[in-house]
């Protein structure tokens, strides 16, 4: 009798190691860091053990240990104290994450400093443009999103990432940086950007849930898969240089389908309310967490992400030291 022996390749950890497909690498994260105004904070947010607020004055330790581990990109979230109806803290040359930008160039000149651009943690009703009648008005909204990436990008900020989901988002931006002198400054677009409920613990930490409505009149429907290639053909058009999938762990296959769609390098977010699941099923001893987070991130790069932007970076970078 002939059949296959697919067992052989298994028999020894050495044997398996040799033929593994798919590899973890501390440069593959992205870690998220949350910053805060004022001094001596740092805060544990409730909903997401082990990630912290952080104010400037306590940054610089938080940075040190991010490229000891070998993380060579973070992802900056502002949170200012004063909101109103513009987000006028998301473009102010004071803003906290303006200041934060500048700082971490200063201090830890060797990371790849990301920055967030949208307005919902800055704005007084919490939605990612401005108001018109009730509804979220698409150009304006460019307008100030274009500022908020130049103030950036005059801060500094190695990357642009939009994760606002208006329409024409990336040209604005591209034209905006380029007319500003910044056309070397790359636009990492969160592409395909769901309108999902596993965001619930990042608008804790970011004080952003929108004060009426929700965000489904711009971010997608989670029904959709031909949306997102559609989605990630005009930010291509647009002159985008990364595409994002957000979040990931429901959406493997859309991370796929970008992936053969598209030749740009692909991120992942493994968003908040992944995080928490995992801790919370860990702290209660019914899941492994070291095991499973291994096994989900390894998932997302094995659909297709070259890179992941996870709260879980630095723990995963130590288990690769540990190896
Ligand atoms: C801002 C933004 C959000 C997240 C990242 N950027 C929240 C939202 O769209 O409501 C979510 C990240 C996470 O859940 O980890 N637009």
């Amino acid at each position: 009798m002939r059949f296959n022996r697919h067992r052989r390749l298994r028999a020894s950890g050495a044997m398996r190691s040799l033929v593994r497909e798919t590899h973890l690498l501390a440069s593959d994260f992205i870690y998220p860091l949350f910053i805060v105004e004022g001094t001596d904070k740092k805060v544990e947010i409730p909903s997401m053990p082990g990630v912290f607020h952080f104010s400037l004055d306590r940054l610089q330790e938080e940075l040190q240990e991010i490229s000891a581990l070998g993380i060579e990109s973070i992802m900056v979230f502002g949170v200012p104290e004063e909101k109103d109806e513009q987000g006028t803290q998301a473009y102010a040359e004071t803003g906290i994450v303006q200041q934060a930008i500048a700082k971490i160039k200063e201090w830890a000149p060797e990371l790849v400093v990301i920055a967030d651009t949208c307005l919902c943690q800055y704005t007084d009703h919490g939605h990612c443009g401005i108001i018109k009648d009730g509804v979220i008005d698409n150009d304006p909204s460019l307008e100030l999103l274009v500022k908020t990436a130049i103030a950036q990008a005059q801060a500094g900020a190695d990357i642009i990432a939009p994760s606002n989901m208006m329409d024409g988002f990336v040209a604005a931006i591209r034209q905006g940086l380029d007319e500003a002198g910044y056309e070397q400054t790359p636009i990492m677009s969160y592409s395909v950007k769901y309108a999902s409920s596993f965001y619930g613990p990042f608008r804790d930490a970011a004080h952003s849930t929108p004060q009426f409505g929700d965000r489904k009149t711009y971010q997608m429907d989670p029904a959709n898969r031909r949306e997102a290639i559609r989605e990630s053909l005009s930010d291509v058009e647009e002159g985008a240089d990364f595409l994002m999938v957000k979040p990931a762990m429901a959406y493997m296959d859309i991370i796929r389908d970008i992936r053969d769609h598209f030749e740009l390098p692909l991120v992942a977010y493994n968003v908040s309310g992944e995080y928490s699941m995992i801790k919370a099923g860990a702290a209660n001893g019914w899941i492994d967490e070291k095991q499973v987070v291994l096994e989900l991130l390894i998932g997302f790069k094995r659909a297709g992400a070259d890179l992941i932007l996870t709260y879980f970076a630095k723990d995963v970078a130590r288990w690769l030291q540990e190896r």
